[in-house]
């Protein structure tokens, strides 16, 4: 039995692929698809459509195009590392567009004819290039060129562009300040509320199939923390889960299966991400970050300290103190041995996604993933033979388990 026939699906609820079948329509999606019909129905010229990768840009962009092809004539450019002449080329090409010559004034020519005849017949010709970040000047600069096309009343053409973030910083600059200008209509896709993940997994497991594949409240919300919201991330982690879940043999995903899809990241994978790792903490909600950071706090700790952690304990200490001295905590207000007891010690988590374990110890279970900026409280805390520090926190409702001293902060509270 496959692991479809087990949850009972027609197909794979979390395919990675924009599909309008599995169309999700968030308030916002929603409102960024009006904003570009609008865009379209009053002749705006240029819009922007800007998002960080799998928010649901090229989603949104079949709707649209779904929406408007019967009304509309549409050239859908994917793939912009083109020049200049190359890109005119390919528009001309989408839009069926005969050539008798290469000349680029006579290209021009047909193509304002083109325009003016689709004009007079009320049908709209959209450019829309997807990944518009990819550009060059050059681009970018031919098609403001070709929205000067147009008539003393209106233009005759609609261009969408559709990027990354960094395409909003370069319409910024200098040189593509005429462009920026141009644009008339903005909108920016960001990622699921918690609310909206919990929804979002329901809906596209109803669309493929309803089946038996159950997510609890605890496990959606876990996806929630670890993708960020961000639909591509909740994809990602839900479909491991889902195998997780499968070779368990249970149909309900509960959050202990979207925390051993962390746990099994490969080694060689996060060794091969964690190169980027300056590069990518920019994005740091995203999944992979947080999975490689997760992930990471066991390898990094082999690294940096470079002492492997021989001879670590495997069971849990039970209200032992330190055995090496500890390091001070720069930010630790008072030794743990003089502290009066008023003082109550905090740790607060200075990584994006940390692991919590069942022990003090890196081949301790994964008890539970918190967040930057939590703080719990320290009960106890404990140092392996090899120097690594961990402490004691109580997770509320949860219970009490260990966290690696390197990626918190420690702090008091009186
Ligand atoms: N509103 C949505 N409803 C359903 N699936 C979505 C939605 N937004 C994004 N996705 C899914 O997330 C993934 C990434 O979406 P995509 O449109 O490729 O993002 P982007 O183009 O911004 O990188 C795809 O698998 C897509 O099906
Ligand atoms: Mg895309």
């Amino acid at each position: 039995m496959d692991y479809l026939d087990f949850f009972n699906l027609k197909e794979d609820p979390f395919g990675l692929t924009p599909d309008s079948h599995y169309f999700y329509p968030s308030k916002m999606h929603n409102d960024v698809l009006a904003t570009l019909d609008y865009a379209v129905e009053q002749k705006e010229g240029f819009s922007l459509i800007i998002g960080e990768p799998g928010t649901g840009k090229t989603t949104i962009l079949k709707i649209f195009i779904d929406r408007w092809k019967e009304r509309a004539e549409i050239a859908l450019i994917m793939t912009p590392r083109l020049s200049s002449e190359e890109l005119l080329q390919a528009i001309l090409d989408d839009l069926n567009i005969r050539l008798e010559t290469a000349n680029k004034n006579e290209m021009i020519k047909t193509f304002r004819d083109f325009l003016i005849a689709r004009s007079l017949a009320d049908t709209r010709v959209i450019i829309i290039v997807d990944e518009a970040q990819n550009l060059s000047d050059g681009c970018l600069e031919e098609l403001r060129l070709l929205s000067n096309l147009e008539t003393e009343k209106e233009k005759l053409l609609q261009i969408i562009l559709v990027g990354q973030p960094e395409l909003q910083r370069r319409l910024h600059s200098e040189g593509l300040r005429q462009l920026d200008q141009r644009i008339s209509i903005r909108a920016t896709l960001r990622s699921l509320t918690e609310v909206e993940t919990s929804d979002y997994i329901s809906f596209r497991l109803i669309k493929a199939g309803k089946g038996s594949a159950i997510f609890n409240e605890n496990a959606k919300k876990m996806i929630h923390r670890l993708s960020g919201g961000i639909p591509r991330l909740i994809n990602l982690t839900a479909s491991r889960a889902m195998m997780v879940a499968y070779i368990g043999s249970s149909n309900q995903i509960l959050k202990r299966h979207i925390l051993d899809t962390v746990k099994h990241i490969p080694e060689a994978q996060l060794k091969s991400i964690s190169r980027h790792r300056t590069l990518r903490y920019a994005a740091a909600t995203l999944l992979l970050i947080s999975l490689i950071l997760v992930s990471f706090i066991g390898y990094n700790t082999l690294q940096y300290n470079s002492k492997p952690p021989q001879g670590t304990t495997h069971s849990v200490p039970q209200n032992v103190t330190a055995k090496t001295p500890p390091e001070k905590p720069e930010t630790l207000s008072a030794p743990t041995q003089d502290a009066p007891a008023a003082v109550q010690r905090v740790a607060t988590v200075t990584v994006n996604a940390a692991r919590v374990r069942e022990g003090p110890s890196l081949h301790a279970d994964v008890a539970d993933i918190v967040s930057k900026g939590d703080s719990f409280e320290i009960t106890d805390e404990w140092t392996e033979a090899s120097g690594n520090r961990w402490y004691k926190v109580r997770l509320p409702d949860e219970g009490e388990y260990w966290i690696a001293s390197y990626i918190v902060k420690v702090g008091s509270l009186r």
